[in-house]
This record gives structure tokens, C-alpha cells and sequence, in this order.
């Protein structure tokens, strides 16, 4: 299957990268992370375009079979515009689609805010390692997200984060506030001419303050020195937090990505 999103082509190279397997099963792909079982977007299926009506239950059968131990159904739609309006069908099966916004720059503006008493670097050691756990722990907390479930999820997460940057193919970045990690997030590639955000999460005590500005400009530089990238890859909510921040910084909407996910009760 020839995959036309961008934001989609983008996640399997992640996802290639970080080694998990893609299969091609003609009309959709199948997308497995045998070392990450619980992280959604790394364990579904890729469909060519929404499911037409009538059909979505074989698609259901089709994940559940591919993936008997999910608690979770996590369907992605190919395609730029897909709308993704959630029909009585959809509803009734407890899935909800959602549509993001890819976004992509060749050229970045720095922030207008600049971020006083932060130190922006790459992340190196254990100990930054560890700090990135620790705030995406503090984050899902303040989120009401408490589990040993979710705290091992986040610990996989970060390691895979890190197996990424050991191994060149991407930088994780932190903004330090008095030698704490503060805000985070990474750029990964593949030796080719697009380069892709992941994760930009800001501590909530720190946010407004230009941390994920400043992260964002100085990642989106580094990666644009490298001589083959050209093009620098980000997806964010059309009503989140972000999108403001990411247009202002010279990133223009591009196209949509569309996504079905059931998530487990809790
Ligand atoms: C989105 C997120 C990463 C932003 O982090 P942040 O460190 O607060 O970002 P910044 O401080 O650089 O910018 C946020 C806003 O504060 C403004 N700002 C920053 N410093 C400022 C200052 N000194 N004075 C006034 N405004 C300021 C920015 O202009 C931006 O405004 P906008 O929302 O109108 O665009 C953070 O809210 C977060 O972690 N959210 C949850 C996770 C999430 O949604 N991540 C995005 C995934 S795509």
C-alpha cells in the first residue's frame, strides 16, 4: 500500500526506526511493537481511507485478530483530508476519530519570547534520561494518570527515545530551569530530507514561559544544518495548546491525519 500521508509516512519511519514491523497487507498495513505492547500508535492498523459503511466490523475482527492481547483498537486512515466526523457506527462501536494537523516548515522564525534562565541542550546522561521520565511522570500525574501501568508505559517510551538517539537517528532535547528538566522533546530522521517532532511536553508549572518555543527554533535549526534535511515535520491538535506556538515559529498546515482509537476502559 502506497501510504499518502505525510504525517503518517512520517510515523512509520519512527516506528521503522525504532524497530518496530511494518507489514504491507495490500489494502492496509500492519503496524506491530512487540517491545512496546501497550503504546497504541505503535500496535494498529494503517487503512487506505475510512471505513465505508457496513464495514467497519470486519475491520474490528481484522485487529483483533492481528492483536489478541490489546485492550485498546487503534485504526489510522491514510489520506490528506479524510473527514472524520464520527458517524452512528463508529459511535456505537465506542471508537473515536479524531483529525490532526500536519504541519511543515523549511525555514524556522525564532520565538518572540525569549526563554530567560534556560539552558536548551541535548540530552546525554543517565541522569537527563532519568529527568525525561520524570517529567512525563509529573506530566500524566497532573493529568490524573497515577498507575505503575503508565509509569512502566512512560519508562518504555523514554527508552525507546533514547535507543533512537544512541544510535543517530535522533536528538532528544531538553530546556533545564536551575539544572531540571523542564520541557522536552525530539527529532528524528532517517537520513533522508524530512525530519520529525516527537513529543513536545512542557512541565505544567512551566509553562507560558517559552520553554517548548525555544526547544522547538533550536531543534528545528539543529536538524535544518544537517545538509540532507530539508523539511521539518510536526502534528499537532487543530484545537490544542500547541498549533499557535508551532504556526508562529513558521510552520504552515499542510494536511490532516486521521485517526480511529478505542482506549481501554479505566
Ligand atoms: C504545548 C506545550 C508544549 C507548550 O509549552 P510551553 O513551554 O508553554 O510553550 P511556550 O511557553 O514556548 O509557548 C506557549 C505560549 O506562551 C506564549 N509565551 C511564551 N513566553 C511568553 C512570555 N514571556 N510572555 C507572554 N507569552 C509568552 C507563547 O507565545 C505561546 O503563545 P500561544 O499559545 O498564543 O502560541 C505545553 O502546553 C504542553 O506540554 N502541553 C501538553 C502537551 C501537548 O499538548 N503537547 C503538544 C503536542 S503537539
Amino acid at each position: 500500500m502506497e501510504v499518502r500521508s505525510l504525517g503518517f509516512r512520517t510515523d512509520l519511519m519512527v516506528r521503522r526506526l525504532a524497530g518496530s514491523l511494518i507489514e504491507d497487507a495490500g489494502d492496509h498495513l500492519i503496524v506491530r511493537s512487540p517491545r512496546h505492547p501497550t503504546f497504541y500508535w505503535g500496535n494498529f492498523l494503517l487503512l487506505a481511507g475510512p471505513p465505508a459503511a457496513g464495514d467497519l466490523p470486519r475491520w474490528l475482527d481484522r485487529f483483533a485478530v492481528t492483536f489478541p492481547a490489546a485492550a485498546h483498537v487503534a485504526l489510522g486512515v491514510d489520506g490528506t483530508e479524510v473527514d472524520m466526523a464520527t458517524t452512528p457506527e463508529w459511535e456505537e462501536a465506542g471508537l473515536v476519530g479524531q483529525s490532526s494537523v500536519v504541519l511543515t516548515a523549511e525555514h524556522l522564525t525564532a520565538p518572540h519570547h525569549p526563554a530567560d534562565g534556560v539552558i536548551s541542550r541535548p540530552l546525554r546522561s543517565d541522569l537527563d534520561w532519568r529527568q525525561a521520565v520524570g517529567l512525563r511522570v509529573d506530566m500524566a500525574m497532573s493529568e490524573g494518570s497515577t498507575s505503575d501501568a503508565h509509569r512502566s508505559f512512560l519508562e518504555t517510551t523514554v527508552a525507546e527515545a533514547r535507543a533512537l538517539s544512541d544510535r543517530g537517528h535522533a536528538t532528544f532535547f531538553g530546556a533545564f530551569v536551575d539544572g531540571r528538566l523542564r520541557s522536552y522533546l525530539g527529532l528524528v530522521d532517517d537520513g533522508g530530507p524530512v525530519a520529525r517532532f516527537q513529543t513536545v511536553e512542557t512541565h505544567p508549572a512551566h509553562r507560558r514561559r517559552g520553554l517548548a518555543g525555544d526547544l522547538v527554533y533550536r531543534a528545528g535549526v539543529h536538524g535544518l544544518a544537517r545538509p540532507e534535511v530539508t523539511t521539518l515535520v510536526i502534528v499537532a491538535e487543530s484545537d490544542g495548546p500547541a498549533i499557535g506556538l508551532y504556526r508562529a515559529l513558521g510552520f504552515a498546515d499542510r494536511e490532516r491525519q486521521a485517526q480511529l482509537e478505542r482506549t481501554p476502559p479505566s
